[in-house]
C-alpha cells in the first residue's frame, strides 16, 4: 500500500508554510508587507499594468488561474478515470516557475541528498539530471525500448525492486527529444505493477501533451488521474502549446496530500502578477480557442516540414514520433549510415552561415545522427527547408 509519508522527507512533513501578510487581512490601508506604497518606479506603464498594482506582492494561491486550468482539463478526462468524483480540484495543483521548478521541487521534497535516487528513461529531457545533480541525488537509468521509445516494463520493475533508495521515476510523454507519446495503458500497467512493492512517485512530464491527436471525449493526458493514483504526478507547462515560454508557468498535478506539501514548500510569491495576468487570459475560453488553432497550425506545418525534408537523400527517418511540436531527423553520411559528424556539420553551418538554428541531438541514446527541429511559422519553415537542403547538399558533395 502506497504511503506518501514514507516518500516525503521528514523535514518537509513538519514544514509550516510561510504565512503571507495577505493571508490574514486583504483590504484597507495595507501597511503590513513592507511594500513600496507609492507605486512602481516605471514611468510608462500601460493601463493594464497599472491595474496589476505591481508594487504589491502577487497572490500566493492563484485560485482563479488554478480553477480555469482544472475546468479545462476536466472537460476531457483520461479514459482510465473510473469515478467522476475523482476529477481534479484546485487542491490537486501547485504552480511553478515553468515545469523546471516542478522537476526540482519534487526532488527537494522527496529525495534525501547523498542517499536517495531517481530513475530516468533515456533519451529524455536534460533537466532531470541537472536538478538531480544539484540536489546530490544519484541517477539510475533504464533506456526506452527502440525503435518506438516505449517503457521497458521488465527492466524498470527489476530496477525498482533491486534498489530501495529510488524514490522518483521521471517519464516524459510525449518525449523530448523523441517526440513520441508513451502508451498511457503501459504507464497504467506500470503504476499497478510497481505500486504493489515500490513506495515511490511516477512523474509523467507532459510538456508536449497538447500536440498529440485527441478525440472529443478523452485526452491522452494523465493529469485527471492523480486522485485515482496517489503515486502519480503529472507536469504540464504553458511554454509549448500555449505559446507562453516567456511567462514561466508550470503546473504540477498530484494527490491533494502531496500537493499540500508542494504548496507549503514553494516560494510564496513564485508566480508574478504579470505571469498570472497573462496565464488567466490564456486559459479562458478565448485563449483556449487560440491554443487549439495554434496546435492545428503547428501540426499541419509539421507535416509539410517533415515531408519535404524526408525527400532529401541524406535524411534517413524521423527517429521519434509525431506527438509534439518538433521532429527528430536522422542525418546520413555518403554511405547511408546515421552520422553525428555530418549532422553536427549541418547544424553548425546552418547556424553560422544561414542564421537557421536547430538542435544537435545525436549524442542522446539511440539518436545517432539526430537533429531536432522545432516547427516554425510557415515563412520560417520555408526558409529552413531551403537552407537545410542547400547546406546538406554542399556537405555531402564536398
Ligand atoms: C520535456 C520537457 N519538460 C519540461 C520542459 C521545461 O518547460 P518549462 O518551460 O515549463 O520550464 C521542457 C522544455 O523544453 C521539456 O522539453
Amino acid at each position: 500500500m502506497f504511503d506518501l509519508k514514507k516518500v516525503i522527507r521528514s523535514n518537509i512533513l513538519t514544514l509550516e508554510p510561510y504565512r503571507c501578510a495577505r493571508d490574514d487581512f486583504k483590504e484597507g490601508i495595507l501597511l503590513d508587507a513592507n511594500e513600496n506604497t507609492i507605486g512602481p518606479a516605471v514611468s510608462n506603464l500601460s493601463k493594464e499594468e497599472i491595474n496589476l498594482e505591481l508594487n504589491r506582492y502577487p497572490d500566493p494561491h492563484q485560485h482563479n488561474l488554478k480553477q480555469q486550468i482544472i475546468d479545462y482539463r476536466n472537460q476531457t478526462p483520461n479514459k482510465h478515470l473510473k469515478n467522476k468524483s475523482d476529477q481534479l480540484t484546485i487542491e490537486n495543483l501547485c504552480l511553478g516557475v515553468g515545469s523546471d521548478e516542478s522537476i526540482d521541487m519534487l526532488l527537494r521534497c522527496c529525495c534525501i541528498p547523498g542517499k536517495d535516487k531517481m530513475l530516468i528513461c533515456p533519451p529524455t529531457y536534460g533537466m532531470y539530471s541537472i536538478c538531480a545533480i544539484t540536489n546530490d541525488v544519484s541517477i539510475e537509468k533504464v533506456p526506452l525500448t527502440i525503435p518506438n521509445f516505449q517503457l521497458d516494463q521488465d527492466k524498470i520493475t527489476e530496477k525498482l525492486q533491486s534498489d530501495e533508495n529510488i524514490k522518483l521515476l521521471y517519464l516524459t510523454s510525449p518525449g523530448n527529444p523523441t517526440g513520441k507519446l508513451i502508451n498511457v495503458d503501459s504507464i497504467i500497467e506500470l503504476l499497478n505493477k510497481v505500486g504493489q512493492f515500490w513506495n515511490g512517485l511516477v512523474i509523467v512530464d507532459e510538456a508536449y501533451i497538447d500536440f498529440t491527436s485527441k478525440n472529443n471525449e478523452f485526452s491522452e493526458s494523465m493529469c485527471t488521474l492523480v486522485n485515482q493514483y496517489s503515486d502519480l504526478v503529472v507536469l504540464q507547462t504553458l511554454s509549448k502549446s500555449f505559446g507562453l515560454a516567456g511567462i514561466r508557468l508550470g503546473i504540477t498535478y498530484s494527490s491533494k496530500e502531496l500537493s499540500h506539501y508542494l504548496n507549503a514548500m514553494k516560494y510564496p510569491y513564485n508566480i508574478s502578477s504579470l505571469t498570472s495576468n497573462v496565464a488567466i487570459r490564456a486559459t479562458n475560453k478565448d485563449g483556449l480557442k487560440l491554443v487549439e488553432e495554434f496546435v492545428d497550425q503547428i501540426i499541419k506545418q509539421r507535416e509539410i516540414v517533415l515531408n519535404e525534408l524526408l525527400k532529401l537523400p541524406n535524411v534517413g527517418r524521423n527517429i521519434g514520433g509525431l506527438d509534439s511540436n518538433f521532429i527528430l531527423l536522422e542525418i546520413l553520411d555518403k554511405d547511408g549510415k546515421p552520422s553525428n559528424e555530418v549532422a553536427k556539420k549541418l547544424y553548425n553551418t546552418l547556424a553560422t552561415k544561414e542564421a537557421t538554428v536547430i538542435r544537435f541531438r545525436g549524442s542522446e541514446l539511440n539518436c545517432t545522427g539526430g537533429l531536432r527541429i522545432s516547427i516554425g511559422t510557415p515563412d520560417e519553415n520555408e526558409r529552413l527547408i531551403e537552407n537545410f537542403t542547400k547546406v546538406l547538399n554542399d556537405i555531402i558533395n564536398e
